[in-house]
């Protein structure tokens, strides 16, 4: 299996890649994830992203691809993988397909802004293994506490109700044209098209499980 998922931040791509990949036994390739590890290991690179993404911005088109293609070739891909994040602008997308990066599936999750920012300002998440709770609506069996490890959960910085505001504006200026360019190339049937599916993200945690898993064994 591989596969895209699409949707707003806050949208649940990271909660729902967990479930994807498991089922799949596929890596989930989160840009976000891979940054947020740059920044913790101090690299300039790190360095560099960490500014963008607090400021709720987009780190560059070349910096993101040469990532994203240095951690394929490092990466067992017998399986498939699932891009979380990954790609977030035209360019991207581009450039995967240029590089045959191809995926049989393109799932959107729709989740309506005004979902958004109550969903990101609950989230706690165990970076480590990408794990992602939310002190209402999903929380950990112990307080602040991963349930596998039993390590602390961390609040993402750039989880401030400004910056969220600031990284849906991007999300609807410069990702969510991706929905229309992804849409079309299903509809093209041309070789390497992928299969596009749009599921609603509204509702509780295992119902959203269920429907995606139902959208990718059609
Ligand atoms: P990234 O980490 O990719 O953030 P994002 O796309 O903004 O998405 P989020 O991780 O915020 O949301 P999610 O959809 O994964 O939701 P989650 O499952 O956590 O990117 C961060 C930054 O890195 C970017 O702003 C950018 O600067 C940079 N970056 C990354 N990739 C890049 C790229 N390709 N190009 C350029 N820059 C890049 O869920 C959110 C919360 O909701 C959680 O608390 C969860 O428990 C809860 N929740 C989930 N599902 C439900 C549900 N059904 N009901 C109720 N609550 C739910
Ligand atoms: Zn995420």
């Amino acid at each position: 299996m591989r596969l895209i998922l699409l949707g707003a931040p806050g949208a649940g791509k990271g909660t729902q890649a967990n479930f994807i990949k498991e089922k799949y036994n596929i890596p989930q390739i989160s840009t976000g994830d891979m940054l947020r590890a740059a920044i913790k290991a101090g690299t300039e690179l790190g360095l560099a992203a960490k500014k963008v993404m607090d400021a709720g911005g987009l780190v560059s088109d070349d910096i993101m691809i040469g990532l994203v293609k240095d951690r394929l070739k490092d990466q067992d891909t017998e399986n498939g993988y699932l891009f979380d994040g990954f790609p977030r602008t035209i360019a991207q997308a581009d450039a995967m397909k240029e590089a045959g990066i191809n995926v049989d599936y393109v799932l959107e999750f729709d989740v309506p802004d005004e979902l958004i920012v109550e969903r990101m300002s609950g989230r706690r998440s165990h970076p480590a293994s990408g794990r992602v709770y939310h002190t209402k609506f999903n929380p950990p069996k112990v307080d602040n506490v991963d349930d596998i490890t039993g390590e602390p959960l961390v609040q993402r910085d750039d989880d401030l109700e400004e910056t969220v505001k600031k990284r849906l504006g991007v999300y609807h200026n410069q990702t969510e044209v991706l929905l229309g360019y992804y849409n079309q190339w299903a509809q093209s049937g041309l070789p390497g098209a992928p299969q596009y599916r749009k599921i609603s993200g509204v509702g509780p945690v295992d119902e959203v499980r269920e429907r995606a898993f139902a959208a990718l064994s059609q």
